[in-house]
């Protein structure tokens, strides 16, 4: 396989082949060779003008396109994904949710896996995806730049492999999305500078468009998103939430949807009209149109889900599902009815339904019995204010910070992953990362009076093959809320989750240890725990961080530091040669 494939036609404007008959001949010549096809593509990331809400602004895209060139490719397929940096930002993409196994130079969030691509530089994305097939979806890990850059990561079953639910008649990538009129890289540096919370999201989108309900966007159709469908079909709709900050409500008026899959994970089907979807997950959902639509146009539509105390994007965007053209009655679609922005109950009613497959084809390898039990605190905090002649614009003059387990995680300035594959730990990292609270407290009541957070470099390192049990719990510090975290190199099986104190006594019991759901990335509710557990069987340095960017910015992070097994296939693979400077 491997060169020839790589240079069909086909790929779209992701595609480059010529430039690329050396390289590939390299390439032949390393290992990690899988029985798939390889795909080449080009990333060339440059500064192009987009106009949305009437606000022209020059944002980084991938090859001119917001959002980004779709990947479409099969499980057990090759990426090689070689990334032109043009634009004046540092950059590193994260192909999130595939496992990288072995291969954590190809995972991409920057200063953890690799020194980002400066400027000028390239680098060469290199990876196999082994055992997964379904919705994934990339993005920039750098700073707030993955408000722009992303674009959805398509796992096709193996040639000759079925979806275990009846073909669809048409499968479409909608990504959810956050539009801001203001620059985000000014907005973030401002907001971590005076301490205070960053400005709010304009708009929603749906695959970069905000709609018909935004001022300056009601009478320009373009800046609508339409999904044309004919009745008495079956359409799998590929849902991507890439919102910076929030989480999604998401319904089509007068349709039901059926979930088969969260996160590259095969799900027991289940009928919803509202679904919410939390930054960073995906969710395949299956819409059968009826035979006799009664209307030509429906409306689509997402808004928050959010119980934070700061101010949030409290808008809704809407999109048409079309039947037949219908000119003059567009504006006008009733909504599909969402719940209240705080209705937490409605988010818990919808993911207490997710099981996963647990069948012959798609087993659950649950650990049943853990090696390490880890529980971290999840949540906000405050830094002194450091200004001179000024106060901070943070809780009572201070700085907002976020932590886990009152560690805000300090971005160091080289890779970890390279630190860890040269033994060059001093002064980059710490083995010392606390897997208990430090100072135990009423962690859902009423928050402690010293808020202050502790910063580091610190990680949990993991003998290769440990069973982990990790229950993330939520605190009330600034305000409870929910934080959608997202695990790098792995899945985890979600065993359980509640509200207030996790109970080490009576909460174990209730565990789903047979059909778990297995997701990439999981909400720990608002003022509530959620238990997950994984084999640690993925040596490398990988990040584990809430997916709200502001989140992220302001420490919310941490890394497990997995070391190698004993036998040759249980080690990390050796960097590539191209692997960025910093
Ligand atoms: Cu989708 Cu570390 O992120």
């Amino acid at each position: 396989m491997g060169a020839r494939h790589g240079l069909r036609r086909g790929h779209a404007a992701a595609s480059s082949a010529c430039p690329f008959l050396a390289f590939a001949v390299v390439l032949l010549a390393l290992p990690s060779l899988a029985a798939g096809d390889t795909h080449y593509y080009t990333f060339n990331v440059q500064m192009t003008n987009v106009t949305r809400l009437c606000v022209t602004k020059s944002i980084p895209t991938v090859n001119g396109q917001f959002p980004g060139p779709k990947l479409t490719v099969r499980e057990g397929d090759r990426l090689v994904v070689k990334v032109h940096n043009h634009i004046n930002y540092n950059v590193s993409f994260h192909w999130h949710g595939v496992r990288q196994l072995r291969n954590g130079w190809a995972d991409g969030p920057s200063y953890i896996t690799q020194c980002p691509i400066q400027g000028g530089q390239s680098y060469t994305y290199d990876f196999t995806i082994t055992g997964q097939r379904g919705t994934l979806w990339w993005h920039a890990h750098f700073s707030w730049l993955r408000v722009h850059l992303y674009g959805p990561l398509v796992i096709l079953p193996k040639r000759g492999e079925g979806y275990p639910f009846p073909r669809p008649y048409k499968e479409v990538p909608i990504h959810f999305g956050e539009w801001f009129n203001g620059d985000t890289e000014t907005i973030i540096n401002q907001a971590l500078l005076t301490g205070g919370g960053p400005n709010i999201s304009d708009a929603y989108t749906f695959n970069g468009l905000p709609g018909p309900t935004y001022n300056c966007s009601a009478q320009d159709m373009a800046d609508t998103y339409k999904l044309k469908v004919k009745p008495g079909r079956t359409y799998m709709l590929r849902l991507i939430n890439s919102a910076l900050n929030d989480e999604l409500f998401f319904g089509i008026a007068n349709h039901t949807l059926t979930v088969v899959e969260a996160d590259a994970n095969y799900v027991k089907p289940f009928t919803v009209q509202t679904l919410v979807i939390s930054p960073g997950q995906t969710m395949n959902v299956l819409l059968t149109t009826p035979p006799n639509p009664s209307s030509p146009s429906y409306a689509m539509a997402i808004s928050p889900y959010t119980n934070t105390q700061g101010t949030f994007d409290n808008t809704t965007a809407a999109a048409i599902l079309e039947y037949a053209p219908t000119p003059a009655s567009r504006m006008s679609l009733p909504l599909p009815s969402l719940p209240l922005y705080n209705d937490t109950g409605a988010v818990t009613n919808f993911s207490r339904n997710f099981r996963s497959l647990a069948s012959a084809e798609y087993p659950a390898v649950v650990p049943q019995a853990p090696d390490r039990h880890v529980l971290f605190t999840v949540g906000l905090g405050t830094d002194p204010c450091n200004l001179s002649n000024q106060t901070c614009q943070g809780p009572n003059g201070t700085k907002f910070a976020a932590s886990i387990n009152n560690n805000s995680f300090f971005r160091p300035r080289t890779a970890l992953l390279e630190a860890h594959y040269q033994r060059r730990y001093a002064g980059v990292l710490l083995a010392n990362f606390p897997t208990t609270p430090p100072h135990p407290f009423n962690y859902t009541g009423t928050p402690p009076n010293n808020t202050f957070v502790q910063h580091g470099t610190r990680v949990v390192p993991l003998a290769f093959n440990t069973s982990v049990e990790l229950v993330l719990q939520g605190t009330s510090i600034q305000g409870a809320e929910s934080h959608p975290l997202h695990l790098h190199g792995y899945d985890f099986y979600v065993v359980g989750q509640g509200f207030g104190n996790f109970d080490p006594v009576n909460d174990p019991p209730k565990y789903n240890l047979v059909d778990p759901v297995e997701r990439n990335t999981i909400s720990v509710p608002t003022a509530g725990w959620v238990a997950l557990r994984f084999f640690a069987d993925n040596p490398g340095v990988w990040l584990m961080h809430c997916h709200f960017d502001v989140h992220l910015s302001w420490g919310l992070s941490m890394a497990w530091l997995v070391n190698d097994g004993p036998l040759p296939n249980q080690k990390m693979l050796p960097p590539p040669s191209d692997l960025p400077k910093c």
